[in-house]
């Protein structure tokens, strides 16, 4: 069954022997893509969700190049609010611009939609208005066709009130276009460094782990979970799709 991999949060620096949280990022990205080039059957896309770099260095991006070339796997990604894109773009062929760079992927029977929701050096998601009328009107042309949406910052409230606070601030109205548009069938993100999955008015929302630290769900302030990385797995299977989170030991 044709499949897709979610990774999010790599978090990495310039220099490969420095720690977050406790986890050496750059060693947990090369466990995941060991662990997802170990798969019995090969993925066919790998999609990053953000918070690509901690440090916004030139050389944490051109690792995180290297190691995705490195797995031969075609893959997409989109930044988080720990990324300079004016910094990513010098290393990736892709052009990130504030308004203009969200994009769409034909996938089998699916859209992928990658939408853009940092705005550095904030931690909160913004989607523009500019933005959002994009995303409406390729929604009501693509009506027909069922819809993934890829994005970095959470949506939906995940009861962690350091993380709500950097949330994407129009979440309403995101989610009024979601709701609007029973074509979209899973909303899937990353940020809050753990796994929630909800089911609203028929979409799938879901995040995927980082692959650098966990943060402890529902928590006041932020706490390191004590968990090893993981990623996503999304199966397309003619109309259906599903989902599950892989943990690398
Ligand atoms: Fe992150
Ligand atoms: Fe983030």
């Amino acid at each position: 069954m044709p499949y897709i991999i979610q990774i999010s949060d790599t978090h990495l620096f310039g220099d490969k022997n420095r720690k977050i949280n406790g986890s050496n990022s750059y060693e947990n990205l090369k466990l995941v893509l060991n662990h997802i080039a170990a798969l019995n059957e090969r993925p066919e896309l790998i999609i990053v969700t953000g918070d690509l770099s901690q440090d916004c260095t030139f050389e944490s991006y051109q690792f995180l190049s290297n190691l995705l070339d490195k797995t031969g796997i075609k893959y997409y990604f989109l930044p988080g609010n720990h990324d300079d894109v004016d910094i990513l773009n010098k290393v990736f062929d892709f052009q990130w611009i504030k308004n203009e760079a969200d994009y769409s992927i034909e996938f089998k029977n699916y859209l992928f939609y990658i939408i853009d929701t940092s705005l550095y050096p904030n931690d909160y998601g913004e989607l523009s208005g500019a933005q959002l009328l994009k995303f409406e009107k390729y929604l009501n042309e693509n009506k027909n066709k069922q819809t993934i949406v890829f994005m970095h910052h959470h949506p939906i409230l995940i009861e962690s009130p350091w993380l709500d606070a950097m949330m994407l601030k129009q979440a309403d109205k995101f989610n009024s276009i979601i709701k609007n548009h029973p074509q979209i069938k899973a909303v899937l993100f990353g940020h809050i460094h753990q796994v929630v999955e909800q089911k609203i008015n028929g979409t799938y929302y879901a995040s995927a782990p980082a692959t650098c630290y966990q943060a402890l769900a529902k928590t006041k302030m932020f706490t390191v979970e004590k968990h090893t990385p993981g990623y996503r797995i999304i199966e397309i299977n003619g109309d259906k799709f599903n989902t599950k989170v892989i943990w690398v030991e």
